[in-house]
Parts: C-alpha cells; sequence; structure tokens
C-alpha cells in the first residue's frame, strides 16, 4: 500500500478513536451530572414560556424590527432571555473608518436588553465576510494590522463594558476541509491575529464571556475536529477562550442525531456551549409551496433535540440556544422560503416551539 495511503488510514484511525473518546467521555460526563443534579427534571408546568428555561434562550434581532413591530417585540420580551444583534454588532455596520463609528443601532439593543433584562451576546467583533471597505484597503506594517485590531476590539467590547456579557471574538475561521480560513487579518498578521483578538477583548472587558463561533460541526468531522482541536490549543496557549458556538443552521434533510451530537462533543472540550443561530429549515430543496404538518414534525424534533441536548450537558456549561430570528418571515432564509423558526408569519407558535420546551421537561 503506497504510504499516502497508509498515512490516510492512520488518520481515519486517529478521528475514529477520538471521536469514539469524544463520545464516551460526554457519556459519562452526562451519567455523573444526571444522578449528581436534582434540576434534571422539569416538569411542564414549570415551563410556560421559553423564558423559563433552565438556560437562556434568545433570538438574533434587528433594531428597527423592534422598534416598528409590536408583534416581534412582544414575543422577544415575553419569549428571549438572550438577544444577539443579527447584524447591528459586526464590524462593518459599527466601524466607518479608522477610529470612526455608527453605534445607534449596537446601542438601542444593549438599551433594550437592560429595559427588558435580556442578556446580550454580541455577535461579532471579526468575521472575514463583514469587513468594512476601510480596512480591506488599509496599508501598513504588521505591527500597524494589530493596532488596528486592537483599537476596534476594544473601542467596542469598552464601550459595552458590563453591559454585554460575551461576544463572538472570531467568526467562521475555518474551512470546510479544516484549514483556517482565509482572511485580510490572517493575511497580514498570520495565525496569531486569533489569539491576539481574545486577549484584546479580555483586556478590554474581563468579565465578558468570550466564544470563538463556527458553522458545520454538526455535519463535518473535518470542521469539528479542527474546531476542538484550535480550541484546546488557545486553552492551552492561556488564551481566554471561554466557550465554543455551534452556529447550526441545519434542516430537515439532517439527521437529528447530528444536532444531538454536536452539542455533547463540543461540552467534552470543558468550554461553555452555545447554540448561536440556531434555524431549522424545512424546505432544503426548494420544492415546498407551503408549511406543511409532515415538515412541522420534523422540524419540531430537531428544535427538540437541540433543547435535550443542552440540557443533558452540565449546568455550567449551558450558556444557551439562540435561533437566528424570531418568526418566519424574520428568518434570513425566508426569501426561499423554509418555514424556519418557532414562530410563523402570523407570530403564532409552531411545534417547533413545543418542540423546544418538550426537550426540557419530557427527555429521552
Ligand atoms: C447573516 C444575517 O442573517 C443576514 O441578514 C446578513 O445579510 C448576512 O449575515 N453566519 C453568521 C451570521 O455568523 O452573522 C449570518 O447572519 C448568518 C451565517
Amino acid at each position: 500500500m503506497p504510504n499516502a495511503e497508509k498515512m490516510k488510514i492512520t488518520n481515519m484511525h486517529a478521528i475514529i478513536i477520538l471521536l469514539y473518546a469524544l463520545t464516551l467521555g460526554a457519556c459519562s460526563k452526562q451519567a455523573n451530572f444526571d444522578s449528581d443534579n436534582s434540576k434534571q427534571t422539569y416538569q411542564k408546568a414549570d415551563l410556560q414560556t421559553l423564558r423559563q428555561a433552565p438556560f437562556p434562550i434568545g433570538a438574533a434581532v434587528v433594531p428597527s424590527t423592534l422598534k416598528s413591530n409590536a408583534n416581534y417585540r412582544n414575543i422577544v420580551t415575553t419569549e428571549m432571555s438572550s438577544i444577539s444583534g443579527e447584524n447591528a454588532m459586526k464590524m462593518n455596520s459599527i466601524s466607518r473608518g479608522r477610529k470612526s463609528y455608527f453605534w445607534d443601532d449596537a446601542d438601542y439593543l444593549v438599551n433594550f436588553a437592560a429595559e427588558n433584562k435580556l442578556r446580550v451576546h454580541g455577535h461579532t467583533l471579526i468575521w472575514y465576510k463583514h469587513t468594512p471597505t476601510w480596512v480591506a484597503s488599509f496599508s501598513g506594517t504588521k505591527d500597524d494590522w494589530k493596532t488596528i485590531l486592537k483599537e476596534y476590539i476594544q473601542d467596542v467590547v469598552g464601550r459595552y463594558k458590563g453591559k454585554v456579557a460575551s461576544w463572538d471574538v472570531v467568526n467562521e475561521i475555518i474551512n470546510d476541509d479544516g484549514s483556517l480560513r482565509d482572511c485580510i487579518w490572517l493575511q497580514k498578521i498570520g495565525p496569531e491575529y486569533i489569539e491576539l483578538s481574545f486577549r484584546y477583548a479580555h483586556e478590554a472587558d474581563p468579565a465578558a464571556l468570550l466564544f470563538y463561533n463556527d458553522y458545520g460541526q454538526e455535519w463535518s468531522h473535518a470542521r469539528r475536529k479542527a474546531a476542538y482541536h484550535l480550541a484546546d490549543s488557545l486553552v492551552k496557549n492561556n488564551v481566554p477562550i471561554h466557550g465554543l458556538g455551534l452556529q447550526m443552521h441545519t434542516n430537515v434533510a439532517r439527521s437529528v442525531n447530528d444536532i444531538r451530537y454536536a452539542i455533547t462533543a463540543a461540552a467534552v472540550t470543558g468550554l461553555k456551549v452555545h447554540v448561536s443561530e440556531l434555524d431549522v429549515a424545512v424546505n432544503p430543496d426548494k420544492k415546498l409551496t407551503a408549511f406543511n404538518e409532515t415538515v412541522a414534525q420534523q422540524q419540531k424534533e430537531r428544535y427538540r433535540a437541540a433543547a435535550k441536548a443542552m440540557l443533558d450537558i452540565p449546568e455550567n456549561q449551558r450558556f444557551g440556544i439562540t435561533m437566528w430570528g424570531v418568526h418566519d418571515p424574520s428568518s434570513w432564509l425566508s426569501p426561499n422560503p423554509d418555514w424556519a423558526l418557532p414562530f410563523n408569519n402570523l407570530f403564532e407558535k409552531k411545534p417547533a416551539y413545543d418542540g423546544l420546551l418538550e426537550g426540557l421537561y419530557q427527555g429521552k
């Protein structure tokens, strides 16, 4: 057998052993946790709204819709415990030039959250997709690039110190094959930009919880393995990282077990776990013309699995579940349409909503 082939097989074995160990580790932790913690059992009567869930359940929100739509606002204030800005806290929303900022939308969210006793999760400091044009055309030495990275992160995190509980410090930094994703910061600073971003954020608000957020852990072993390896090496190097964000943009064609597995396996890192952008598209092949009972039940099962899996990890690691939008038309997938969220276009609860609550009180 050629050496390259042997290497591949050895690597495959290593991955399988690692995943097996992850699963075993997860199961034994879960077993201990179940037997030690009486709060594992929730009754239907304890859970009338998502807000009563034993960990924060939240949504990505849009300031203009919060201002203009009372039904939307009402769901956020009565059902949610946490909000992320769908776009309001991204770099190209806030940064208009070096040291020039647009704060209105981000401020609005932070004030809205304070008034309604909601947690704010900051999304996201560094993302290859939403880099402002002035950054893309900036020219300077490596040290100059570190300076502008630090300035931006510390100005934003510093402004919301004590008000934004947590940040996605870096978003989508790994490719599908497990390699580091190309971005301007990688080009100009090198891979060190990752740990620097965490360190700068931590200096600006030592109490904020800091996350690495990415997608695809529920369907790609390569991505999952690379994400855990990266998180592990950051922890070993004393980089202030506190959690992993699993975006979890999923759909009814994908297995329910994948959701459970991604959450359970992420918890084995010992970090907090945030299902950070949950949505379950029901129309992945674009053939449906209307939402129907079959896909409603499939969607419900997936929301239920996410809630139950989060409940099953140790309590101090349950950062929560954030849905990527409030009701179907406010989903970023809505033009498809994909009916991806737990509330419909009339702001009514869908079976997916019951799925979330049932995951918490029924278990399995
Ligand atoms: C999306 C927003 O929902 C859209 O409104 C925007 O046009 C593009 O970004 N992963 C992420 C989110 O981390 O920030 C993305 O949000 C969805 C995918």
